[in-house]
């Protein structure tokens, strides 16, 4: 018995929220082809659908919402076709609770039990029943995916979850607390990736500066980057995100002496003011921020740096802005994500009074995206004329005609022509900046075209 279901063949995958989900949802996809689904770029066709959700702010958690909206509707107009799950964070912080607001719905999973999608649909058409499995990771669950978004350069989680408890953050409560993959497993799945021809891997945890911690092994993170720098055979290594308090000299001179490291950091300070950061429980203050990124530029000279932004905590005064607005000024980051605080349930600060009123959060925001889009477009109009070393991604989404690649830095490139140079590195001499991205062309090796 299938619950009127028969098995479904063609599959749409749909993603909200941060490069771990997109890790997870090539995960998704790729079990699902695995057990016979073709995967399509559609709902409209599909039998299959999955919302990869995101509750990291209200307003993630409300795409989120709309999204099944949307399909719920679609559902109720093509029968009981398609079958909806509801995947990522959203789906771990409501569970069973989503059945009711969203009575179509088949199966919700959590992160943890993305490696069993597969066990799970087959319940699903088993039982005729709404499944609901919102459990954490299963230690060893099969990790890397044999679908990938890009043929050039891949996301590698080397952890889950997370220990730090932030104030404002939901991320311990929906991802759970910080489980290190083993060594052996990543080197295995970068020396896979780079034998595949992939230029470059992103090694994903929610603070990879506490990598190690609990495994049989001792290893710690710049142990990690220095045998896959060595072993893997992979030409670049990036890695996202970086802790402050947990950044150290070990980091630093691994990214300065390791050749696949590439020399872009992402660095959340979230705020300049030391009470602000307190009340964040940061541990860490903005002088000891301002060491961190001295030390890292001293030792790798020309590091590009970015960073995250909360503006309107709780209890942020004018004084408290006007500090990370001077650190965002000072810091000349290469770039930045800023975000307006947004209290999530559960959290230590949704306990505090949401007191800086909605226009003021939007004034500071406005103020940070202002400053950093001066600062960028400067930082960018100064690598006129410098020759780059370009990973060509492949044509550019809103050009056909130019290729779009990245430097080291991690600063977006585009270029005209040669198609033929996809995956490869290539030096490219930059000749335009805007604020976001960097225009260039090859002067690659002789005879080439
Ligand atoms: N409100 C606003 N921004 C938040 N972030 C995390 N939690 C919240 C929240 N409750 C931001 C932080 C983090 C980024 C991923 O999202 O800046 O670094
Ligand atoms: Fe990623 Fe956090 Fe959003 Fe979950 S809540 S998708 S971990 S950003």
């Amino acid at each position: 018995m299938t619950g009127g279901n028969p098995r479904p063949k063609k599959a749409h995958v749909i993603t909200f929220g941060c490069q771990m989900n997109v890790a997870d949802s090539e995960l998704l996809s790729g079990i699902l082809r695995e057990k016979g689904l073709d995967l399509i770029g559609s709902p409209d066709e599909a039998d299959l659908i999955v919302v990869n959700t995101c509750t990291i702010r209200r307003k993630a958690e409300d795409k989120a919402y709309s999204q099944m909206g949307r399909l719920m509707k679609m559902k109720s107009r093509r029968g009981p076709v398609p079958l909806v799950a509801m995947a990522g964070c959203v789906a771990k912080k409501e569970g069973r609770d989503l059945l009711r607001r969203f009575p179509g719905l088949d199966i919700v999973l959590s992160p943890g039990r993305v490696p069993r999608v597969g066990d799970l649909l087959d319940r699903r058409l088993e039982t005729g029943q709404a499944v609901v499995d919102i459990g954490d990771r299963p230690a060893g669950a099969v990790e890397a995916s044999p679908v990938r978004k890009s043929e050039v350069k891949a996301f590698v989680n080397i952890m889950h979850g997370c220990d730090n408890h932030c104030a404002y953050c939901v991320v311990p409560a929906v991802r759970g607390p910080e489980v290190s993959r083993p060594p052996g497993d990543v080197l295995e799945e970068v020396t896979e990736l780079a034998d595949r021809g992939y230029g470059e891997v992103t090694l994903l945890g929610q603070n990879v500066n506490s990598y190690g911690k609990g495994l049989d092994e001792a290893i710690d993170f710049p142990g990690l980057l220095e045998r896959l720098d060595k072993r893997s055979g992979m030409e670049r290594l990036r890695f996202t995100t970086s802790h402050p308090k947990d950044f150290d000299s070990r980091l630093v001179g691994a990214i300065r002496d390791l050749p696949s490291v590439c020399e872009a950091v992402h660095l959340p300070v979230q705020a300049g003011s030391d009470r602000v950061l307190r009340a964040m429980n940061r541990k860490y203050g903005p002088g000891e921020y301002r060491d961190k990124v001295n030390l890292l530029r001293e030792a790798v000279p020309g590091v590009r740096i970015s960073t995250d932004i909360i503006v309107g905590y709780p209890g942020e005064t004018e004084g408290d802005f006007t500090a990370t607005w001077e650190l965002v000024k000072e810091t000349r980051f290469v770039s930045l994500f800023a975000f307006k605080f947004s209290p999530r349930e559960g959290t230590a600060a949704a306990r505090l009074e949401d007191d800086v009123p909605g226009a003021e959060k939007d004034r500071r925001l406005q103020a940070i995206l202002d400053l950093q889009r001066g600062i960028s477009r400067e930082i960018n109009e100064g690598m006129v004329g410098r020759v780059e070393e370009v990973l060509v991604e492949g044509p550019s989404k809103t050009d056909p005609g130019m290729m779009t690649g990245r430097t080291r830095g991690n600063q977006v490139v585009n270029m005209p022509g040669k198609q033929g140079l996809r995956g490869r590195l290539r030096p490219v001499e930059i000749n335009g900046a805007g604020t976001h991205c960097l225009m260039g062309r090859f002067v690659g090796k002789a005879g080439e075209k």
